[in-house]
């Protein structure tokens, strides 16, 4: 008996701690057109709202230390500039993949997701190992970055059983065939991680995604619902129209934290992006139409 409980706890461990799998013929690109195309999926990533650098001189770099309260805890987002010590300066095609899609750090340990990689876990490989060619292209900026702080309970490894918990309550969400409404929810769902902060979570901070972008709170703060429901009065054209300048169809404009979403991503898309986004967020107004 107790061989067999030993035994599955094993494959459990495997299935749980595995390494994820990702090929060694990555390579980080280093063609200007790779590292221009990063340096555009980084403004669609909306990385620098929280990489930013928190001094005056590094507040458009990407040096880091931005302290993210949670239910759960401080963390903070690291340094990635290519700095050798404090930076990702030594990073390779795959430290990358399995950080933005897989949650693990270089040496197979887990980042808690505060660090939004369940969102970014859909980008392609394509776009990943360019966002890296971007991100090596920069100036490397010295900055130690403290670490996490969190309950006892809380260490890196039991994310390892998060991640599998919201594996298994992922609903599969819709597809789409037509080419805009695809990017659309490309850029929504993984690029923008527009759910992590608009869709509702259980208690054990689970995206709910049986009702994406349904509201959700984040400590004292409310967040508004962004599915078919609550924009049944805005049309693409609004929509697009507050992606680029925050103004909402009744005049107002955004405030607190979608602002920065604003500034650092939305206004910065190319137009046909801004498009895409919008035609994903109002496709049931204009199936309707
Ligand atoms: C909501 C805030 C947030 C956003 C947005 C975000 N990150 Fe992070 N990122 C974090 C935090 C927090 C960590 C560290 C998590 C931990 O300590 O386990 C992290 C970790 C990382 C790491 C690992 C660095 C290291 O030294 O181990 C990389 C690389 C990274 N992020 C790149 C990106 C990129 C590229 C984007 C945009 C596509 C991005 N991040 C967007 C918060 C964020
Ligand atoms: C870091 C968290 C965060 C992220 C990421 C985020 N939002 Fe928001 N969003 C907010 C907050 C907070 C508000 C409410 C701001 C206020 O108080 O005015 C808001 C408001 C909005 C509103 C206005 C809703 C209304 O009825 O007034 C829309 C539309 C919206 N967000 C769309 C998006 C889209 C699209 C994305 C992804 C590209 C996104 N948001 C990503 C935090 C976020």
């Amino acid at each position: 008996m107790l061989i067999v409980v030993l035994g599955l706890a094993g494959l459990v461990s495997i299935w749980l701690f595995a390494p994820p799998n990702i090929s060694s013929a990555n390579q980080i690109p280093d063609s200007v057109e790779a590292i221009e195309r990063g340096e555009y999926l980084l403004i669609a990533g909306g990385c620098i709202s929280c990489h930013r650098g928190q001094t005056e001189d590094t507040s458009e770099a990407l040096s880091g230390g931005l302290a993210l309260e949670t239910d759960f805890g401080t963390f903070y987002a690291p340094n990635i500039t290519p700095d050798i010590e404090t930076g990702i300066g030594s990073w390779q095609a795959r430290d990358f993949i399995a950080a933005l899609k897989h949650g693990r750090t270089p040496t197979g340990n887990f980042y808690y997701p505060a660090f939004p990689y369940r969102a970014y876990s859909g980008m392609t490989d394509e776009d990943v190992l360019d966002m890296a060619a971007y991100l090596m292209s920069l100036q490397p900026l010295s900055n130690v970055v403290p670490e996490p702080e969190t309950p006892a309970w809380l260490f890196r490894r039991i994310v390892a059983g998060w991640n599998a918990l919201a594996d298994i309550s992922q609903p599969e969400l819709e597809q789409f065939d037509n080419e805009l409404l695809a990017r659309g929810a490309y850029l929504a769902r993984n690029l923008g991680h527009c759910g992590e902060c608009h869709t509702p979570r259980n208690g054990l901070g689970i995206p709910d995604y049986n009702r994406e972008y349904a509201g959700a709170e984040i400590g004292e703060e409310v967040i508004e619902a962004i599915d078919a429901e609550a924009l049944e009065e805005w049309t693409t054209n609004n929509f697009d129209i507050f992606l680029l300048l925050g103004l909402k169809p009744g005049g107002e404009f955004v405030g607190g934290d979608m602002n920065e979403v604003i500034e650092h991503n939305t206004s910065k898309l190319t137009d046909e992006d801004r498009d895409a986004l919008a035609a994903f967020f109002t496709r049931q107004r204009s199936e309707e139409d």
